[in-house]
């Protein structure tokens, strides 16, 4: 039987955008704006994508967005990610942002912000994929910059739906950002956080009491504290899950040890997303298959982390309902 699942609607909640930037496009970007990579092909780059933990992909990850420059490149880098939605019917995404990877090195907010949401707007009139902009903050730098950087989003702030966490998680816990998150909560901005990926359940816990989050970005060890998963299927707080990235960052050794089936049993509200689709190999349609292959998922596991997708996202309700009236017939 052919898999079902390119036919189900899907939304996406937890992708880099900058982790979208395949081999071939990073190397024709150094070419077209004259950097100088430590790689010499495709091939090359892609060897060198071998991973023990998060911070060792995070060193390749920012010194790989340094390609992007201009305006263009940020939209041609959206727009080629918008193309796989629509391939895999994604029809909803919700993209991360990291604007202090770019304005540190001197590209403006603007520029970063212009290319992406341009294209964000072509999506949505010439492929029907509707999205959603979070802004991340970088852990592993200060609060006093992402205070800043929140202040250069205010004028943007119709485009951005949120903001969130991402970066180094270990020794940089959400309590860091409680101002910044107060404040941008206060100018509008609903919030998520990376959590539970490295991370201690502690930092889960931060992340929903002080910064009041609408999802919690991985959350697998949430497991370790059973409290806490109390709390999580009681008030059915999301977890973006990325089973790819979790094995390519050595999360779980192997895809049959991940824990996303248990967290489905435990009554969680649990999504399949691609994290950094170019590093880990694969976008969201690798990742349902990878998983549903190495946990034996059923039809119906697939439908329910389907329609998780779209009741764990920003979208209404009365957006919501025709992909869940689509898939309470599907499969
Ligand atoms: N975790 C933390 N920061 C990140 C990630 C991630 O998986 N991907 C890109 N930045
Ligand atoms: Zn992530």
């Amino acid at each position: 039987m052919r898999s079902p699942l390119p036919t189900l609607p899907k939304a996406e909640l937890h992708i880099h955008i900058e982790g979208s930037l395949e081999p071939e496009m990073m190397i024709d970007l150094a070419q077209r704006n004259r950097i100088t990579l430590p790689y010499e092909s495709v091939e090359a780059v892609r060897a060198a994508y071998q991973f023990e933990n998060l911070q060792s992909f995070l060193d390749l990850y920012y010194a790989g967005a340094q390609v992007l420059q201009t305006e263009q490149d940020f939209y041609d880098l959206t727009w080629a990610y918008l193309q796989k939605c629509a391939a895999q019917r994604v029809c909803h995404t919700e993209i991360f942002f990291d604007p202090q990877t770019h304005t540190d090195r001197g590209i403006p907010f603007e520029v970063v912000h212009g290319g992406i949401s341009q294209a964000l707007k072509d999506g949505k009139n010439q492929l029907g994929i509707s999205s959603g902009l979070i802004l991340c903050f970088l852990r592993h730098l200060s609060a006093e910059a992402a205070m800043a950087t929140l202040e250069q989003a205010l004028p943007y702030r119709d485009s951005i739906i949120a903001v969130g966490l991402d970066s180094s998680e270990l020794g940089h816990p959400p309590v860091k950002f409680q101002s910044v998150f107060d404040r941008a909560r206060a100018e509008g901005f609903l919030t998520v956080a990376h959590a539970g990926e490295e991370g201690p359940p502690d930092y889960i816990w931060q992340a929903i009491r002080l910064l009041k989050v609408a999802r919690i970005d991985h959350g697998v060890r949430c497991v370790e504290d059973p409290a806490l998963v109390d709390y999580l299927v009681d008030h059915q707080i999301p977890l973006t899950v990325c089973p790819l990235s979790n094995v390519k960052l050595c999360v779980f050794q192997s895809m049959a040890d991940h824990n996303l089936k248990q967290l489905m049993d435990l009554g969680l509200c649990v999504t399949v997303n691609s994290d950094d689709p170019a590093y880990f190999g694969g976008y969201v349609e690798e990742n349902y298959t990878a998983i549903a292959a190495a946990l034996a998922l059923t039809p119906k596991d697939l439908r329910q982390l389907a329609q998780n997708s779209f009741k764990a996202s920003f979208l209404s309700s009365a957006e919501q309902q025709p992909y869940l009236d689509a898939l309470a017939t599907a499969l």
